[in-house]
């Protein structure tokens, strides 16, 4: 109920249209009941009673009667799907405003496809209750209503034993829609999966294609198609035992108008004209009984669909901002990690984390694979919250901070390089679409960028594929690069971004990188000693825990994992440099 009444909120915004639509259908049905007491009339009166003068007057008021009710039948119709579809477009706003604001987390737990399906094939279950549902529930509440009040206008005896089956008809109906509702609900839930196996596949084809395994990924998806098509075949047999019961119950009526009323016209006690007219009204009645079925589909589709997307729309970000976040004009760039412990779920990843980057100064963050440093530099903007300590970006701690303030000081190339399906200048201006085609042009240069892209087709025009589609891993990283120098953040953030590239053009960025650098707090992560060496702090991470940390020369002194690192490093390179000098 709570789900109908949500949805109707939406419908609520256009209640004007909305009541407009409704008053059409109402003088729509108002003038159909209007046909069978004409044909009372033309059996009572003209027939049997040798009026012949009403004969022409009546056969104008049908024909008028259908010319109104095609010109309302059009008119309703256009508003009802005007309204539908205006609810739908804000429904698909509301969702997608909702998802931009969803943290992370969110993201780690629900998959692409499922989220897809949400906001295509369950928004459409929706309107779906809106355009049909709504106004076919409408449409067959008043007739029902109708119906029988001129029902019992006619003759109350007869209306009440012809009627007497329908209370046996909706016990059916609400029998079906018990069944029915959670066959619907595991349609929905077949659907999603459907889609996210069809999503992954087609997103990670190149995988697929590598390794050979496109007869098991055409078995897993056969799989998911047969679940689908045997929840939908269910459901179609729970409809198919429905329908004949309904059809043979509403039988009853007919038999019993029969019946009852042939008896009750042959004794003298009601006309002829009177069972005509009955009957007519009988069909009109028969029908919203047998629409019952239809309608307890719609509306029990729009219920799963409607509680699929409301728990999207319900579910909180859990990076919430305070009421009266903090923002300042003047950012300087200070960041500060006081006693942070991390954990994701259950997982706790980062133990006791100090760090101390004063605005403007370096520090490089090194450790092996898996040992937290991303997850460290995921929380200067706030993209996870910690579990205890904090954070503080010029002294206030991050959640305190509005989070657009925060992050739009924060430029990150992140490790794993996205790229949208646009053209290279519109990627590196995603970090600051303001910027000048002089300013992409820099920062191109400054990542080392400027030269493979002016060797493409179009240069700076051309069109990258989805994810970066038709560059190398190299050429993404350093676009990437430029569209986070091009923001010209006062915290600049660098995952890991030269890992695809070359050691000589890793040796020019960072060369470009230096005079960049300067006035901004930097924080580079790296595998590679060289990258790091000439920061203001190293940080040396295991398991989470911070085991080394100092300037270059301090830690090779130390003669600790850094320096081991270092040594297996520059190992070839100073027995070649050795060699020279002997020689
Ligand atoms: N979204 C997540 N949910 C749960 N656990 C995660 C998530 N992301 C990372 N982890 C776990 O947290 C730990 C640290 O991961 P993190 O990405 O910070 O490592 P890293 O030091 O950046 O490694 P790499 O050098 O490979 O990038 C890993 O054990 C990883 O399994
Ligand atoms: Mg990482």
């Amino acid at each position: 109920m709570d789900i109908l009444k949500r949805i109707m909120g939406y419908v609520a915004r256009y209640k004007w249209k909305a009541i407009t639509a409704i008053s059409f259908l109402v003088l729509l049905i108002s003038l159909n009941l209007v046909t069978p007491y004409l044909t009372k009339i033309l059996v009572d009166d003209v027939i049997r009673g040798g009026k012949r003068n009403l004969l022409v007057p009546i056969l104008i008021a049908v024909f008028g009667c259908a010319a109104c009710r095609g010109l309302l039948s059009y008119f309703r119709s256009y508003l009802f799907e005007g309204v539908s579809q205006k609810c739908l477009y804000d429904l698909r706003n509301d969702m997608y405003t909702h998802l931009q604001g969803l943290s992370f987390s969110f993201y780690d737990d629900n998959r692409v496809g499922e989220l897809m399906s949400r906001m295509t094939g369950d928004l459409e279950g929706i309107r779906m209750f809106i355009v049909g549902g709504l106004s076919v529930l409408l449409e067959n509440a008043i007739y029902f209503i109708g119906t029988t009040i001129m029902l019992l206008y006619l003759n109350v005896e007869l209306a009440l034993v012809t009627l007497a089956i329908l209370p046996f008809i909706a016990w059916v109906a609400i029998k079906f829609n018990k069944t029915i509702r959670p066959a619907h609900s595991e349609i929905r839930e077949q659907q999603a999966n459907l889609n996210t196996t069809a999503q992954e596949n087609i997103a990670g084809v190149r995988v697929v294609r590598a390794f050979a395994r496109e007869d098991y990924e055409i078995e897993k998806f056969e799989k998911e198609n047969r679940l689908n098509q045997e929840k939908n075949v269910n459901a179609s047999f729970i409809w198919a035992k429905y329908f004949p019961l309904i059809e043979f119950l509403s039988g009853f009526c007919a038999v019993a108008l029969i019946g009852y009323g042939g008896w009750m016209v042959a004794i003298g006690r009601i006309t002829l004209g009177t069972v005509v007219a009955f009957n007519g009204y009988l069909w009109m009645l028969i029908m919203p009984v047998r629409m019952l079925g239809w309608i307890v589909n719609i509306i029990s589709h729009a219920i799963t669909s409607g509680k699929r997307v409301f728990d999207i729309l319900d579910t909180g970000s859990s990076i919430k901002e305070k009421s009266n976040p903090y923002s300042s004009d003047e950012f300087r760039g200070d960041v500060v990690f006081e006693n942070v412990s991390f954990r994701y779920k259950e997982n706790p990843i980062l133990f006791n984390i100090n760090i101390n980057a004063p605005a403007g100064k370096t520090i490089g963050i090194m450790g092996a694979t898996g040992s937290g440093k991303t997850s460290i530099i995921n929380l200067i903007g706030r993209l996870y919250d910690v579990t205890c300590g904090r954070v503080l970006v010029d002294g206030v701690d991050v959640r305190d901070w509005k989070l657009s303030a925060l992050r739009s000081q924060i430029g990150i190339v992140m490790q794993d390089t996205f790229l949208f399906s646009d053209t290279i200048e519109g990627n590196i201006l995603y970090g600051n679409p303001d910027a000048s085609r002089e300013d992409v042009i820099r920062a191109a240069k400054i990542a080392e960028a400027h030269d493979f892209i002016m060797e493409m087709p179009q240069g700076y025009d051309t069109i990258v594929g989805e994810r970066g589609v038709g560059l190398s891993g190299g050429q993404k990283q350093r676009i990437a690069i430029a569209r986070a120098i091009v923001k010209n953040p006062k915290i600049l953030i660098m995952d890991d971004c030269t890992s695809a590239v070359d050691m000589e053009t890793e040796y020019e960025i960072q060369k470009a990188l230096k005079k960049i650098m300067k006035g901004r707090t930097t924080f580079i992560i790296a595998h590679r000693v060289s990258s790091v060496k000439d920061a203001d702090e190293i940080i040396f991470l295991d398991n989470g825990r911070i085991v080394e940390r100092g300037k270059h020369e301090e830690l090779l002194a130390l003669r600790g994992r850094y320096y081991e690192l270092y040594m297996q490093q520059y190992k070839d390179l100073d027995e070649f440099q050795s060699d020279r000098q002997v020689m």
